[in-house]
């Protein structure tokens, strides 16, 4: 027991204070041993005490009930301990086929009372073919398979058994048969039960919304905490919806709790709702899936933008260092511009070490700054970048492209945003040989050059560049996007650049031989200094309202 450290151990023909076992508390003393809470049920009066069954639980049940159960020969007991997500009963069946058969109606009846998935464990003197045994297989699933337990020594017979509820959710993920022939006259069977999920834990959080484009799509990114079969319900109305699931070559992706489901086909400059419904698959196998309970979120909305449309507000922020007063005092000031995106123009995550903590992090700002309702936009910093699971963190965010930098439009007005990499040479030591920033800001010239040219660029009307590390008014030591970038900027018709990373607020107006555009630095990340940009277009106006994380005006400038 204290090897396996289970949280439910049934135990059967126990004794309590008899004089064949010294007039000890069996049950009390291993409770004791193993930390765990005990529970007698007594079936019998035997040897100036009583014999009958026990129940260790490792977390206190919400109540523990004893049931008379049929028996000829000797009287039998059934223990029934309910825990908040599921039930748990021990039981010793008579050695009288009819006594047996007659005592299965009553564990089906008193165990099923909660409606919560119960686990049925004990020596059922019944053999895998008998009708005591089907009988319970109508309704209950055996979390084992007929191995021999009995006699310990050397097993010949199936009678003891674990049994789930079946479509309850609960399933067992492996079991064995322990090999212990001498400790007790039966083998202990042991088996993980996985429990479904309350309906309440199975979405984490709300959706956040990525790659809205004008075109007609947005996809709606989300986890589960178990996983899930999942859909989006969407339509113009709540009434009217259509469901679009995320389906990969042929099969509805299951097998990971990150959610991506794409809509497309949407009208631009229409208004949309939306909600989520997943539902926890509790067994994934081959020929045999069962599944628990389902989470629907509240409706949220989006609008889709429209090239026919200039207008629109957006809030970038950058360096808020997972901060949490720093991120509620922002976002709070941003939503009062109720901004149709949000931009994230790095370090505002911490350094990933896992997943859960880059879910964590991503959902500090989603929750935040209501991504449910409005796209952001993550651009990386040097910081984001760092720890173990770094890597993987591009796959809570997509971009138009799949990848960390690129371009889109809102409105007439184009976007290029670009990821700067570290802060420091890809030799530093504290990267260990495992960065090639070098590559990816080589990649980017190559893009940047492409953008520069391209229809839609040259087109647009208005042109925003966001990056993390400023290309000008950099003060670090080792900078390389100003090395390579710098020169092809040197002649680019953007009307602003935004940037971060100093932590300082900074305002670089047009400089002849250096930037052509105003170069904003935003600041961060401690409140005093962390900055909100307002980027507003009204018809042929834009204008940038700069403000502190107290709401107060630091600049505006019309662009
Ligand atoms: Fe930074």
């Amino acid at each position: 027991m204290l090897r396996s450290q289970p949280d439910i151990v049934a135990i059967q023909e126990v004794d309590s204070v008899t004089g064949r076992s010294g007039g000890t508390y069996v049950l009390g003393d291993l409770a004791e041993a193993t930390g765990m809470h005990a529970y007698f049920a007594p079936a019998i009066d035997y040897d100036g005490g009583k014999y009958g069954i026990g129940l260790l639980t490792r977390e206190e049940p919400l109540s523990v009930k004893r049931v008379s159960l049929p028996g000829r020969e000797e009287a039998r007991a059934l223990l029934i301990a309910e825990f908040p997500g599921y039930v748990a009963a021990c039981t010793h069946l008579s050695l009288t086929p009819e006594d047996a058969l007659a005592s299965v109606e009553i564990i089906r009846q008193a165990v099923t009372q909660s409606g919560k998935p119960a686990v049925v464990c004990g020596d059922l003197n019944s053999f895998p073919e008998s009708d005591v045994i089907k009988s319970l297989e109508r309704d209950f699933t055996q979390v084992c398979d007929n191995k021999p337990t009995f006699p310990a020594p050397s097993p010949q017979e199936k009678i003891d058994y674990i049994f789930v509820s079946s479509g309850s959710g609960a399933a067992s993920c492996g079991y064995k048969v322990i090999d212990a022939p001498v400790e007790s006259d039966h083998r202990p069977i042991i088996a993980e039960i996985t429990l479904p999920a309350p309906a309440d834990d199975i979405i984490y959080h709300q959706p956040y919304l990525q790659n809205m484009s004008q075109d007609g799509a947005v996809t709606v990114m989300y986890q589960t905490r178990p996983l899930c079969t999942s859909s989006v319900e969407y339509g113009t109305d709540t009434l009217n919806t259509i469901s679009a699931r995320q389906f990969v070559a042929g099969q509805e992706a299951v097998h990971d709790i990150e959610h991506r489901v794409r809509l497309t086909g949407l009208t631009p400059g229409q208004r949309y709702f939306y909600r989520v419904r997943a539902r926890e698959i509790t067994e994934n196998k081959a020929y045999h899936k069962s599944f628990g309970n389902e989470s629907v979120t509240p409706w949220h909305t989006f609008t889709v933008p429209s090239p026919s449309q200039k207008d629109f507000t957006a809030a970038i922020v950058n360096d808020m260092h997972c901060f949490p007063a720093t991120i509620t005092a922002m976002a709070e000031v941003a939503l009062k511009h109720n901004p149709d995106f949000v931009v994230f123009n790095g370090d505002c995550m911490a350094e990933p070490a896992t997943r859960m903590q880059a879910v964590h992090d991503i959902h500090l700002m989603a929750d935040a700054f209501g991504l449910a309702d409005r796209p952001g936009i993550f651009i990386r910093g040097n910081h984001e970048i760092r720890n173990a699971y770094s890597s993987g963190q591009p796959s809570l965010v997509e971009s138009a492209n799949g990848l960390t930098y690129g371009a889109f439009n809102w409105g007439d007005t184009r976007f290029v945003t670009l990821d700067c990499g570290e802060d420091k040479p890809d030799t530093t030591w504290v990267y260990y040989g495992l960065n090639d920033f070098s590559r990816l800001r080589q990649e980017q010239t190559d893009f940047l050059r492409s953008e520069l040219s391209s229809k839609d660029f040259k087109k647009a009307g208005r042109r925003v560049l966001i990056h993390h590390i400023p290309v000008w008014g950099n003060t670090d030591s080792y900078r390389p996007c100003t090395d390579i970038w710098a020169p092809l900027l040197a002649k680019a018709p953007f009307d602003v650049n935004l940037t971060g990373h100093t932590h300082e607020y900074n305002r670089i107006d047009p400089t002849p031989g250096q930037n052509p555009f105003p170069v904003i630095v935003g600041g961060g990340y401690k409140l005093d200094g962390a900055t909100v940009m307002i980027l507003r277009r009204r018809g042929n106006e834009m204008t940038l309202t700069v403000l502190g994380a107290d709401g107060r005006t630091i600049d505006t400038i019309s662009l």
